[in-house]
């Protein structure tokens, strides 16, 4: 069965304390209205009409349909220019509402909800599919939230929010998370007789439940599975707070899928990443886009990888950054090495301290221990890369190219000017500036002939 979605997200979130609209706030690397997007997109929903006001320029550019594999999501954007309440939200999206499939009610701050949870709501709907089918919840402290009323059979007869209620109401602790999944056409009709006849002087979605009520239609409930799933954000804290009860998941996940984290709570994961058995992860590293981890590999503290695979065996050593880059089996990277986009290292690979590569091949058995720039190089197998080794890869306008073939030896403090190959086995001296080619087998070098002037006086202060 086809169904759609609207997510409301016109709010300002004034209490972010933001200029940013509060829906393109991030989580967990991801904006809080994308999470909800991309878990209607996993539940099979072919359409998500957003209805954006505060920010809406940015909230558009922020967000996209397909973020997750399978399936495709449609977009639509409505304008709510002026936030009349989540009734009034909810009609702003009536023009792109197809009456032939239901309708799931989803907010964009709330932004955990599970599809699993989604498609169990969807379930108890098809069950009534003239009524109404409401995500409930059992809160310790329902403060604030609008409270389900029940009649002496217990089935639900309407929703009365927190400032609308009795005190007798306030005791009530099953309450409305706001999602809901209906029959379209009879949407349109309950929200269009809703009035803002109440204390905000809104025109409330969840009076809709007594119309359907009063229509003879039944309301059935469903449960999250997870507390946080339907939780709010209205604040930065509560962001901050609901980021580290996520990462906890994630971390929680990964350790029963035989991952070792030194310390589950300082791990940070923005994005995806798949492990294969025998990964170590140290403290403080944060991992983003589409991260691998092979066999046996040991990731030291603080480590930042972004889109990378890290191959079997390898070891990245603490304070190193590895982007958009592959690193093979058993190189050690690091530690404080920065590999940028466009890196590829065969196997057997050494990449020590203080060394920036970009573009750059290296490979099996290469080597560059320490300070260097390696930049749109091709470097051979077992090639030893001296320390202050730089590839003069720019002249100002443009990039170029520099090889070095197999088994060449390149003395420390050297620089590379490229394009320019450096052949076979070829042994540079240190402080070398390699302007110009060099042939398989050659020593290169320019250093001056070196001066020893015995008993020398230095200069003395006049
Ligand atoms: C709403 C529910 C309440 C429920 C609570 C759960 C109503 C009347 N009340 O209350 O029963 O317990 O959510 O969190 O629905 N929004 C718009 N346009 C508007 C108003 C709201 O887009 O005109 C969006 C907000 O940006 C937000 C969501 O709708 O994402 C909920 O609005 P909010 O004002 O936070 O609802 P509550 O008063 O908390
Ligand atoms: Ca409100």
């Amino acid at each position: 069965m086809e169904i759609q979605t609207i997510i409301l997200a016109a709010g300002k979130g004034s209490r972010m304390k933001s200029d940013l609209p509060k829906v393109v706030h991030q989580l967990a690397g991801k904006p809080l209205v994308q999470h909800v997007i991309d878990s209607c997109q996993s539940m099979g929903a072919t359409d998500a009409h957003l209805v954006v006001g505060h920010g809406s320029e940015i909230v558009k550019e922020s967000v996209k349909g397909g973020s997750v594999e399978g399936g495709h999501i449609e977009l639509s954007f409505s304008m709510q220019e002026e936030q009349l309440g989540t009734g009034h939200a909810v009609k702003m999206a009536f023009d792109n509402l197809k009456d032939d499939s239901p309708t799931l009610i989803l907010y964009g701050d709330v932004p955990l909800i599970h599809h699993d949870t989604l498609s169990q709501l969807v379930e108890v709907y098809n069950e009534n599919p003239k009524g109404i089918a409401l995500m409930t919840c059992d809160l310790d402290d329902p403060t604030g939230y609008g409270r389900i009323v029940r009649d002496e059979n217990k089935n639900v007869t309407g929703i009365v929010e927190h400032k609308d209620s009795t005190e007798e109401q306030k005791k009530i602790t099953e309450i409305n998370t706001g999602i809901l999944c209906c029959n379209s056409s009879s949407l349109k009709d309950w929200v269009g007789r809703l009035d803002n006849d109440n204390v905000q002087g809104e025109y409330y979605l969840t009076d809709i439940i007594a119309m359907a009520v009063n229509d003879g239609q039944v309301v059935e409930t469903a449960q999250p599975v997870h507390l946080y799933e339907i939780e709010g954000i209205n604040t930065l804290k509560q962001l901050a707070d609901l980021e580290r009860v996520w990462q906890r998941t994630l971390a929680d996940q990964l350790m029963e899928q035989g991952v070792t984290l030194r310390d589950p709570n300082r791990f940070d994961l923005r994005g995806k990443l798949t492990c294969e058995s025998g990964v170590i992860i140290d403290v403080n590293c944060i991992i983003e886009g589409d991260v691998i981890l092979k066999k046996n590999t040991k990731i030291d503290s603080n480590v930042n990888l972004i889109n990378s695979t890290v191959g079997e065996n390898s070891h990245i050593k603490a304070n190193t950054i590895i982007e958009d880059s592959i690193v093979g089996n058993n190189c050690s990277v690091g530690p404080f090495a920065r590999i940028r986009p466009g890196t590829k290292m065969h196997n057997d690979v050494h990449i020590g301290n203080f060394v920036e590569t970009k573009k750059a091949v290296f490979a099996d058995g290469a080597k560059a221990g320490h300070l260097s720039y390696l930049g749109d190089a091709d470097i051979g197998k077992k090639v030893n890369i001296g320390a202050g080794t730089i590839t003069c890869n720019y002249d100002g306008a443009n990039k170029h190219k520099t090889i070095i073939k197999d088994g060449a030896f390149i003395g420390s403090d050297s620089q590379l000017v490229a394009p320019v190959t450096i052949g076979e086995n070829v042994t540079i001296g240190a402080g070398t500036t390699v302007a110009s080619d060099v042939n398989d087998n050659a020593l290169c070098i320019s250093r001056v002939k070196q001066k020893h002037i015995d008993g020398w006086n230095r200069p003395v202060k006049k």
